[in-house]
C-alpha cells in the first residue's frame, strides 16, 4: 500500500492543482456570498430610503412656509438623495451588474470610461463585432483581471493613455490591457510579496487560461490573459 506521503512526493503537481481548485472555489464562493449580501442590503436600504423621501415630501407640505423650516427639509432631502447614491454606487462596486446584465463588452467598456474619468488616464477600449459568450466563471474572471490590471496602471505606471484590446478566437478569449507608463521591471513581475498579479495567474490557471506580463518596446506595460472560452459562440 502506498503511503499518503509518498502520494505527494510522487505527485507534487496535484498539490498545485488542488491549491489551485480550492482557490477558486473561495473566489466564487467569495463574489456569490457578497452578491447577496449587496443585493440584501440594496434592496432593504432603497425601499427604506424611497418611503423617508415621500414621508419628507408630505410632511413638507405641512410644515408652515417658515424659511428656516424650507431649507431644513431641503438639506433632509439632499442627504437623502446622497445616500441613496453612496448606496447605488457601492452596489455597482460589488456586483458588476453590466456584466451579468449586458456581458463582458459592455463591462469592459463602462470599467474603461469609469477608469478614465477616475484618473484622467485616457483608455481606449477594441471589441470585437460580435457578441461573445464564455461560461460565466470565465468572464467574471476576465473582468476582475482587468480591473486588476487598471488598478495597477493607475497605482504604479504613471501612464497617460492605457488601452483594453478583447479578441476571440476558436475556443479560446484574449484580453490584452497595456499603457505607456514607465514600464514594469523583470523583478516586479515575479513580486513574491505582491498579489495583484499572482492573483491574475492562479486564478487563470485554475480556469485553464494563462497571463503573461511584460515591457512594451515603445515604454509601458503590457498584459495579456488568454482563457479557454468553449461555450464561445455568436448572439444574434
Ligand atoms: N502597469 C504597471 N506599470 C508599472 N509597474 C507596474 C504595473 N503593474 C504592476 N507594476 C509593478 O509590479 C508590482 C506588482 O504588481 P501587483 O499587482 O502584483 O502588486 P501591487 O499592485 O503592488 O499590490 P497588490 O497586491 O495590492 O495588487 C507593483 O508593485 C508595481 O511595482
Ligand atoms: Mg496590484
Amino acid at each position: 500500500m502506498t503511503s499518503s506521503r509518498d502520494d505527494h512526493s510522487s505527485t507534487p503537481s496535484s498539490e498545485a492543482d488542488s491549491l489551485r481548485d480550492l482557490l477558486a472555489h473561495a473566489q466564487t464562493g467569495h463574489e456569490a456570498g457578497l452578491r447577496s449580501l449587496v443585493h440584501e442590503l440594496h434592496g432593504d436600504l432603497g425601499s427604506s430610503l424611497t418611503a423617508l423621501n415621500m414621508h419628507l415630501v408630505l410632511l413638507a407640505q405641512k410644515l408652515p412656509p417658515d424659511p428656516a423650516i424650507v431649507d431644513r427639509v431641503e438639506k433632509m432631502k439632499a442627504l437623502v438623495l446622497a445616500i441613496s447614491e453612496s448606496n447605488r454606487r457601492i452596489q455597482l462596486g460589488l456586483r458588476p451588474d453590466k456584466l451579468e446584465v449586458f456581458g463582458l463588452k459592455v463591462a469592459l467598456q463602462e470599467a474603461a470610461d469609469d477608469f478614465q474619468q477616475r484618473h484622467g488616464v485616457a483608455c481606449r477600449v477594441s471589441l470585437p463585432d460580435e457578441d461573445l459568450s464564455c461560461a460565466a466563471e470565465t468572464e467574471l474572471a476576465l473582468f476582475r483581471m482587468v480591473e486588476e490590471a487598471l488598478k495597477n496602471i493607475a497605482l504604479h505606471a504613471g501612464a497617460s493613455q492605457a488601452q483594453i484590446i478583447l479578441d476571440d478566437a476558436e475556443g479560446a478569449i484574449q484580453v490584452t490591457v497595456r499603457d505607456d507608463g514607465r514600464g514594469i521591471e523583470a523583478k516586479e513581475i515575479e513580486g513574491a510579496h505582491t498579489h495583484g498579479l499572482r492573483m491574475m495567474r492562479e486564478r487563470a490557471l485554475s480556469l485553464g487560461g494563462s497571463v503573461r506580463v511584460g515591457r512594451r518596446r515603445e515604454g509601458g506595460t503590457i498584459v495579456t490573459v488568454s482563457m479557454p472560452c468553449a461555450a464561445n459562440a455568436t448572439r444574434a
